[in-house]
């Protein structure tokens, strides 16, 4: 992984963009197992369609928190989801957000990290830890490492296997979420 921490991932932060049709939906929300009341975060949403179906699940005693770095997301989101269970904000999941401390039930984060920094990672990670409650979980979606006929260069891809590394919190499943995607999810103990 020794090369992937230099300038080439920041150009891979697509700001407010989406990954809705490379990803199998339904394979994630099964993979999530997602019930009523709980809390979840949905950093770096885009157009908030996983947070969406997230609310569709945790119901009217849960909460779904819709956190992205583009405004202009942010406020469709706002929009469109005004009176719902869900809450759109404007934020940075690298640095420490307005969310309390041991909040959150599930993190949820697709075809985010993979433009982070060294700097920024180790934000994200500590800004997790900060939120997860105890036994919340942190479900990563991400590229495959290998060739695929779009995506950022393989070399600043992650595999299921790096993230492992790089993440203190205990490995609780892979699945395939599309042709060209993963989902790890991680349990805080
Ligand atoms: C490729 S899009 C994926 C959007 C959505 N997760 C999906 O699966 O369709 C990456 C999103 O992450 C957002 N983003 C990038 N860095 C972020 C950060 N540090 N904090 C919050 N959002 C971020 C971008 O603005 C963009 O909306």
């Amino acid at each position: 992984m020794s090369d992937r921490w230099n300038a080439e991932n920041l150009k891979h932060r697509h700001r407010g963009k989406s990954s809705e049709r490379h990803l199998n939906k339904n394979a994630i929300l099964a993979g999530l197992m997602i019930g009523p009341g709980q809390v979840v975060l949905d950093a770096g949403c885009g157009n908030g369609y996983m947070a969406k179906e997230f609310a569709r699940l945790t119901g009217k005693t849960g909460k779904v928190y819709a956190l992205d770095t583009d405004s202009t997301s942010i406020e469709v989101l706002k929009s469109e989801t005004e009176g719902t269970t869900i809450e759109p904000f404007v934020g940075d999941i690298t640095e420490e957000t307005r969310l309390s401390a041991s909040s959150i039930d599930l993190i949820y984060v697709a075809t985010v990290i993979h433009g982070f920094s060294r700097t920024e990672m180790e934000g994200f990670l500590k800004e997790a830890d900060r939120l997860m409650k105890p036994n919340g979980r942190l479900a990563i979606v991400e590229i495959k490492k290998e060739d695929t006929p779009f995506g950022p260069p393989l070399h600043i891809r992650f595999s299921p296997e790096e993230l492992k590394q790089l993440i203190s919190f205990t490995p609780t499943q892979l699945i395939d979420v599309g042709q060209f995607f993963y989902m790890q999810t991680f349990k805080k103990e």
